[in-house]
């Protein structure tokens, strides 16, 4: 006898959102995105459905248990949302990989940035931090964030493309460049025909011919190192690495993979430091006791400070992932395939249930207690999370206490600086406004000027 195959129908389930016509939608999201989300919050709840610029219809997250569902999904289920960022960044970059070739990639490049890996990349950013700061004016305005922006670039150049005299030169004014247009152009269309050099893609490409060809010295340079073992830069440790199978990264994966860690590692890092001289100049009396915490050569102050300074300005305000199985069940809601899901970290960080008083900027929430790790996610979570958040902290406390242990920070009672979405990264809308002036030299504490000063807790944030 016939019998009806199995069919199995699962009914879609969405949050609620606006009506309004898509493109308003857009238009809105694009023009202020975190007043909108407030917005959406405040008249839906902690997930809705959204039409957002790019991506089109996503559903919006930010309750912590039903992030840490998605975080901590096999990446069968969902993975990372694929907008074609291989075109810029390559094809083997984190951002274009995923399943087991993620999952291999990982394997290789998470440990260069841990353990005593950091410590020795503390003293580069010391020297950076110095070597910038020196330039500093006195007792006038200047926007910290350029600063900033030099600071962390010469870092990921020394400490992650081992880069050095000519390279290093070339590649400082190559990168920026490549970055902030490629930045520009991840989500417009490669053209069919030729545009010629002088079109953006066309320069794009150039850019790229450059970088691969400085790559190459680089590469060729370390592997004939015969100091290449006690190197500590990511390039030579990624050339010695090895998969399971004892094969080698190949040198299109190593490109890649460098440019990757430049781009998502840079800006990040520059502008939430940026927020810190914004944040501290307006919060007097958090100064005072880093500043006296410095001259002791403590740090639990500082990393609390950090890690709230993050909380209270994440300069990443989401990310996101996109259902790979033929459905997900998400909490409450059932998604389709394709599903764009965002999470939201600057609504999950507003949460006053999460965060008592959490438009306060109060580092003494963090001081005894380190953050759960679904409801802080400056970072990310899961598989995907930021492989340099470790990096990235070390790099933001080392340069805060040169900055706390050279100079005071004059306080101001003027306005906190707006927003301003700089394409990557959230930064304060004027920079960071610094007003500086040199303190007189001093005998380093037991413990100051070295790293030892950074708690576990702080490290593993
Ligand atoms: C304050 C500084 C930084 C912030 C706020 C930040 C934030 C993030 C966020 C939100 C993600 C996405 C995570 C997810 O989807 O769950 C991410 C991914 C990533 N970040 Fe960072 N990041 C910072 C610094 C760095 C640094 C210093 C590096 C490397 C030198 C780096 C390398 C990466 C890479 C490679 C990924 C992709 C990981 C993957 O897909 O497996 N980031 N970061």
């Amino acid at each position: 006898m016939y019998q009806r195959p199995e069919v199995c129908v699962t009914t879609v389930t969405l949050p609620a959102g606006p009506s309004a016509p898509r493109f308003a939608q857009g238009i809105m999201t694009l023009a202020a995105p975190l007043w909108v989300m407030r917005r959406m919050r405040r008249r839906y709840g902690s997930a809705f459905t959204l039409n957002v610029p790019v991506f089109g219809r996503a559903v919006v997250i930010s309750d912590p248990a039903e992030v840490k569902q998605l975080f901590t999904t096999s990446p069968e289920i969902a993975d990372n949302l694929d907008i074609n960022l291989g075109r810029i960044l390559g094809p083997h970059s984190f951002f274009a990989i995923s399943g087991d070739t993620h999952k291999q990639q990982r394997k290789l490049l998470v440990p260069p940035f841990h353990g005593r890996r950091l410590r020795a990349y503390s003293g580069i950013v010391e020297e950076e931090a110095t070597r910038e700061m020196a330039t500093w004016p006195q007792g006038r305005e200047f926007a910290a964030l350029p600063s900033m922006m030099r600071i962390t670039l010469n870092v990921i150049l020394r400490a992650v493309f081992g880069a050095d005299g000519s390279e290093l030169a070339e590649l400082r004014v190559l990168l920026p460049r490549m970055v902030t247009l490629g930045s520009r152009l991840a989500t417009t269309p490669v053209p069919r025909i030729d545009l010629g050099r002088w079109s953006p893609w066309g320069r794009a490409f150039a850019y790229r011919r450059e970088y691969d060809a400085i790559v190459d010295r680089l590469i060729a340079a370390a592997r004939q190192d015969p100091d290449l073992d006690a190197r500590n830069d990511v390039l030579a440790l990624m050339l010695q690495s090895r998969y399971d199978d004892g094969s080698a990264m190949s040198r299109d994966e190593i490109a890649d993979q460098l440019l990757t860690l430049l781009a998502a590692g840079h800006e990040t890092t520059a502008t939430t430091l940026a927020w810190a001289v914004e944040r501290l100049r307006r919060h007097p009396e958090i100064l005072r006791r880093l500043t006296g915490e410095v001259d002791e050569g403590g740090a639990r102050l500082r990393e609390a400070t950090i890690l709230e300074i993050q909380r209270t300005r994440p300069v990443i305000d989401g990310t996101a992932r996109q259902v790979r199985a033929a459905n997900m069940n998400l909490g409450r809601w059932t998604l389709p395939k394709g599903q764009i899901v965002m999470v939201s970290i600057y609504l999950m960080h507003n949460d006053e249930t999460l965060f008592p008083g959490a438009r306060r900027f109060d580092p003494d929430r963090f001081l005894d207690s380190k953050p759960d790790t679904y409801e802080w996610i400056p970072f990310g979570g899961g598989v995907r999370r930021c492989i340099g958040a470790a990096f990235a902290n070390m790099e933001m406390n080392v340069v805060l206490r040169t900055l706390l242990r050279d100079f005071i920070l004059e306080p101001t009672s003027e306005r906190g600086e707006r927003w301003h979405s700089r394409g990557i990264a959230y930064c304060p809308a004027k920079g960071g406004i610094a007003v500086v002036h040199r303190r007189p030299a001093r005998q380093p504490t037991a413990g100051q000027g070295t790293d030892a000063t950074q708690t576990k807790a702080g490290a593993a944030a």
